[in-house]
Order: structure tokens, then C-alpha cells, then sequence
């Protein structure tokens, strides 16, 4: 619940899951605190003996990082050290957690897949997600902890972050300022639509990469790492012009507004990457599942649910 963004969305989301829990089977709890804070992560891994540990925690942003680096190390290195540490003392059958993209930083190759090399992250975030990857796989192999690395591929829809472009281009034409457009909209990016995310946590979550004994009696690491993306790249200036309309559509922008006049194209930004690519056939092969949902369906639920949630 920290204010990285608007935390009236994060108690929105909350109240959210709060009313769903109130009819379901599985009961929420809500601890507000940080994964930085070692002794409460103990204190509630000791508590719950969890079955299944699914951490989404970190400071997103690549280009935040560049201006508060302390909050990336603080939550996204020693927070994910410290649940790293409890899963160690209070066994779990799977560790589930958010990696990223942008761990393949200027990859030339496409699609990005998890057999390429991602050694030269290009954003201080890119590196701390990298380096849960690496922790991860240390504590797989020394404590045979089961783990499971996503790399999300930039996620998007209703209640999405607003510091992400699609979200920030609606506050601002929705106020009549300008809108940037980074490297001239020579940009691609492989969007996935939040409901494809969710699907493929729930399905990961149930089947934990299996434990084994190497040939010199060790754990072989239960570990692995998945793309998940629509793997189908868009150029950012096609997802604009949707976004724009669907805008329209949901009766957030009149149908005459002025986008020509509402946009300004740039040069490149620092930790930025042209393109995003996922090649998400490992998820389809151990999983049986690949995101499917479209820019066009996914924009129009975000627009639709802006119009109701600025009303
Ligand atoms: N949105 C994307 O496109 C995208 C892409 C790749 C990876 N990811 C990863 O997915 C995960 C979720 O991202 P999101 O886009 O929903 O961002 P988000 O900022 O909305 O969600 C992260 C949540 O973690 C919380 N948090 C931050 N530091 C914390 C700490 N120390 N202790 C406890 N909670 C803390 C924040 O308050 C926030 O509610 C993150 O790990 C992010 O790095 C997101």
C-alpha cells in the first residue's frame, strides 16, 4: 500500500478482493506491511505455514529506478531475499513469483526466449529482477525449494498502474494535456491483457516444477523461469490509435477530439528497449495455456472501467 501511485486504487482493489473473499471458500487476509520487513515476513510464514507462496511485491518501473534506486534493493533484492529465507525455514511446495521483461534488456533476437542470455539488463529494475532469478535458483538447488520465475510481458487493464503508458495517455488527454510518444513510435511492445496473467499464476501455481536427485545425491533445483506474453508484439502507434478509440467508445474523449494536436513523438528514453517479444511455448507446452486476449477486448475493459471509476 505504498504510495508509489494513487493509493485509492490499491484500497479499491482491496475492497475488491475483500467482498470476493466474503462469498468464497478461501478466506483473504490482509497484513499491511513490507516484504523488506524480515521479522514479519518470518512471523507470518511461521503463522500460516503456507502451501503455495505466489510474490507479485516489488517496485515496478524502469523509470523510476533511474531516480530512487534505494526502494528497488530495499523490496525487490532484500524483500525477496527475506521470503526466499522463510520458504527455507517453513517449507512450501511452490514459490511463485513476478519476474520481468525486461530482463532481456536490447535483445536483438525475437521472440525473447528464456533459453537466451539476459546479462545485460539495461535498468536498475531489470537487474533486481534478474537477480531474484538468481536467488531463486540458489535456494532451489540448496534447500529444494520448488520456484517458479514469470516474466511478465507489460501488463495491462482495468486498475492497471497508472504510471503505465496506456493508463497515464488516458489521465492526460482526459485533461487536455499532450501525451509523449517515445522513440518517434518506432516502438513494439507485446501487451497481455491482466486476466491472461492471472490464468497463468493460477496455473502455475499448481504444478510445481518436480524434485529430483542428481547423480551426485544433491537436489537437481526444482526451478524455472516462463515467459508470459501475447506473443503477438504490437507497434505502439496501433495500440494508440486503439486505446484512442476505445476512449471514444466508452465516452471517456468526445468523438471529435483533437489526438493529432494532443501528441508530441520523441526521442528514446534511458532503460527504454524498442522491443518486447515473448516467445511464451514453454507455458503452452507445461501448462496448456497462451494469453488470448486481444488489444482491442483488453482496451475496451480498461476504457470501460476508467469511465465508471473517474465518474
Ligand atoms: N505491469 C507490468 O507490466 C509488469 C511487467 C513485468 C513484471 N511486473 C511485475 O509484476 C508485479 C506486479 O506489478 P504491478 O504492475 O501490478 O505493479 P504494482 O506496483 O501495482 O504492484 C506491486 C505491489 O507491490 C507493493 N509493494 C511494493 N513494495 C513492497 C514491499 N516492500 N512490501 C510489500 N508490498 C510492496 C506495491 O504497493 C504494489 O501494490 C511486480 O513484481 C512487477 O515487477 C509487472
Amino acid at each position: 500500500m505504498n504510495d508509489y501511485y494513487d493509493v485509492s486504487l490499491k484500497e479499491w482493489r482491496l475492497q475488491r478482493i475483500e467482498k470476493a473473499s466474503e462469498v468464497s471458500p478461501v478466506k483473504h487476509v490482509f497484513v499491511k506491511g513490507s516484504i523488506g520487513d524480515k521479522s514479519l515476513i518470518d512471523e507470518l510464514f511461521e503463522k500460516y505455514q503456507f502451501d503455495v507462496v505466489v510474490n507479485l511485491a516489488a517496485q515496478a518501473g524502469v523509470r523510476y529506478s533511474i531516480d530512487h534506486p534505494d526502494v528497488y534493493i530495499e523490496s525487490n533484492i532484500i524483500g525477496f531475499y527475506n521470503i526466499l529465507e522463510a520458504c527455507r525455514h517453513n517449507p512450501v511446495e511452490h514459490l511463485v513469483y513476478a519476474s520481468s521483461s525486461s530482463v532481456y534488456g536490447g535483445n536483438k533476437k525475437v521472440p525473447f526466449s528464456t533459453d537466451d542470455k539476459v546479462d545485460n539488463p539495461v535498468s536498475l529494475y531489470a537487474a533486481t529482477k534478474k537477480s531474484d532469478e538468481l536467488l531463486a535458483h540458489a535456494y532451489s538447488k540448496l534447500y529444494n525449494i520448488p520456484s517458479t520465475g514469470l516474466r511478465f510481458f507489460t501488463v495491462y487493464g482495468p486498475a492497471g498502474r497508472p504510471d503505465m503508458f496506456y493508463f497515464s495517455a488516458t489521465n492526460k488527454l482526459a485533461r487536455g494535456e499532450k501525451i509523449q510518444i517515445f522513440n518517434f513510435g518506432n516502438m513494439k511492445r507485446d501487451f497481455t491483457y491482466i486476466d491472461d496473467i492471472v490464468e497463468g499464476i493460477v496455473r502455475v501455481m499448481g504444478g510445481a516444477p518436480e524434485k529430483a536427485t542428481g547423480e551426485d545425491g544433491l537436489p537437481i533445483p526444482p526451478y524455472a523461469v516462463y515467459n508470459i506474453g501475447g506473443g503477438q508484439p504490437e507497434n505502439l502507434l496501433d495500440y494508440i490509435s486503439t486505446l484512442q478509440e476505445e476512449l471514444v467508445r466508452a465516452g471517456v474523449l468526445p468523438a471529435d477530439y483533437d489526438f493529432e494536436g494532443h501528441r508530441e513523438l520523441v526521442g528514446m528514453q534511458a532503460g527504454d528497449v524498442p522491443v518486447t517479444y515473448a516467445d511464451s511455448a514453454a507455458l503452452e507446452r507445461d501448462y496448456g495455456f497462451t494469453p488470448k486476449i486481444g488489444i482491442r477486448d483488453g482496451l475496451r475493459a480498461f476504457a470501460k472501467w476508467y469511465k465508471e471509476y473517474y465518474r
